[in-house]
């Protein structure tokens, strides 16, 4: 059996958590493979809106594995509230939510130094969510981090203290304040980490393999987005895990032979939270326009997202590093409101030359984007089922993307919904 990969081509929040949701009957194993409490999948059906943040998008379905794996880094305190606050659902989580004792924890005071190093950029931080994802991140490649097989092996709290005392060190140099903060944070710490004791630690690495070999299918769900991958994105402007299909590798432990579909997850637009270039935003009424009639404020934080037109040259690179084979295209009705629609086909460099390639340079040169000019569809979605139903301009739309990036546009999403979607049979483009 393989393994399909879904995860985002943009800046995140594709949409991710609520295709998952609408794909995981087809699957009995769901796992995700990097990222931690920074992601925020929305899922939304029958009346009710939940955002999850490590626990994987297949957990309402009682009969998936849902597998947390080794590639994230997990805040045992995010942990345990996400867990309560899926209580009113009552679903079994002790029998279908798995977590990879090699995961490694995110600890109070990697937060406090996340907030640290943003405030000694200044202007140049990154805009991180502030979960620690990158100090976590930080300590797992110095090869000093604690991992959540860590929470039921004698010597846990000395190892905490080791490390605690290490960050401290740099908080003082840093001049942070962190006493108040730390004393509070630490106790619903270790309180977190004892609730999560009854819950299943394994080897998931063993688990995800041999559900292969029975016979079970396996989605791996990624977590922010392509150009946020620590080796390929906007770097700096990154998050600290590699975001592509790779990640699903060693967020794992599987073979690369055992990829099968990659899903490409993309808003019919580009929204960006935090810093870094974004060739197409929009800083006028329209970006106004398509953040509003969007809802695009953060599902984590709650910050405006920024937005802009469609950009091809980024999305051509993100499929190309993740081996893309299937595209979903997201919250098309939001383009509703738009007469015309635009699309990035190049960038013009500084020197006056076209690309449609993601420039090493993106951070150090503003590029102007290229625009072919498509007109709107200008009427409502809703209600739409079927692929013959669209309106000609969106149709229209449609088959340009896939010509230009030479991939099937299998799904189109109308709506949050687990409902609003159009599923388009097999093209060959
Ligand atoms: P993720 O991080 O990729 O899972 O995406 P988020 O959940 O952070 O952000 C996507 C937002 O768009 C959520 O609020 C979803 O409920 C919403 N959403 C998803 N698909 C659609 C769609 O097709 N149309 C509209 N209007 N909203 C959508
Ligand atoms: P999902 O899974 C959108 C962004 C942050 C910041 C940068 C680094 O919901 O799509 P970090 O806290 O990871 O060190 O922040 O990455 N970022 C996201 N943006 N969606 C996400 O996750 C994100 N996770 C991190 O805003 O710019
Ligand atoms: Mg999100």
């Amino acid at each position: 059996m393989k393994v399909d990969v879904l995860l985002g081509l943009q800046w995140g929040d594709e949409g991710k958590g609520k295709i998952v949701d609408v794909l995981a009957p087809q699957y009995q194993v769901v796992a995700r493979f990097q990222g931690g409490p920074n992601a925020g999948h929305t899922l939304e059906f029958d009346g009710f809106k939940h955002v999850l943040h490590q626990i994987p998008s297949g957990i309402f379905r009682p009969e998936i594995k849902n597998i947390i794996g080794n590639g994230l880094v997990l805040d045992p305190i995010v942990l345990k509230k996400e867990i309560e606050g899926l209580a009113k659902y009552n679903l079994p989580l002790q029998q279908n939510l798995f977590i990879s004792k090699k995961a490694a924890i995110i600890i109070p005071t990697h937060r406090l130094l996340d907030a640290a190093y943003e405030q000694a950029k200044g202007d140049a931080k990154i805009g991180s969510t502030l979960r620690g994802i990158g100090p976590a991140y930080q300590d797992k490649v110095a090869r000093q981090g604690l991992r959540m097989g860590d929470i039921v092996s004698p010597g846990f709290k000395e190892k905490y203290e080791r490390l605690v005392n290490q960050h401290k060190v740099v908080l003082d140099f840093y001049k942070y304040d962190y006493e108040a903060a730390l004393t509070e944070a630490e106790a619903t710490f270790f309180e977190a980490t004892e609730f999560l004791k009854q819950y299943n630690f394994v080897d998931t690495e063993y688990l995800v393999n041999e559900s292969l070999e029975a016979g079970e299918t396996v989605l791996a769900e990624g977590a922010q987005g392509s150009l946020l991958d620590i080796d390929f994105g906007s770097y700096p402007f990154v998050t600290s895990s590699n975001t592509t299909t790779a990640g699903a590798c060693t967020g794992l432990g599987l073979s690369p032979r055992r990829i099968g579909e990659v899903y490409g997850i993309f808003k019919a637009y580009c929204t960006r939270v935090g810093s870094g270039p974004f060739p197409t935003e929009l800083f006028d009424e329209e970006g106004e326009r398509m953040r509003q009639e969007g809802r695009e404020f953060g599902s984590t934080t709650g910050r405006p997202r920024r937005c802009g037109w469609l950009d091809l040259p980024a999305l051509k690179y993100a499929i190309m590093i993740n081996g893309v084979t299937q595209l979903v295209m997201m919250k098309v009705d939001v383009l509703n409101i738009f007469d015309e629609i635009k699309i990035c086909t190049h960038y013009q460099m500084p020197d006056g030359t076209l690309t449609d390639r993601f420039p090493y340079d993106l951070c150090h040169n503003d590029v102007t984007p290229v625009y072919k000019t498509m007109k709107g569809w200008a009427t409502s979605l809703e209600n739409l089922h079927t692929y013959d139903e669209l309106p000609t301009e969106l149709a229209a739309y449609i088959n340009f993307l896939e010509a230009e990036l030479q991939l099937p546009i299998s799904f189109i999403s109308t709506g949050p919904d687990r409902e609003a979607i159009i599923h388009r049979e097999a093209q060959v483009v």
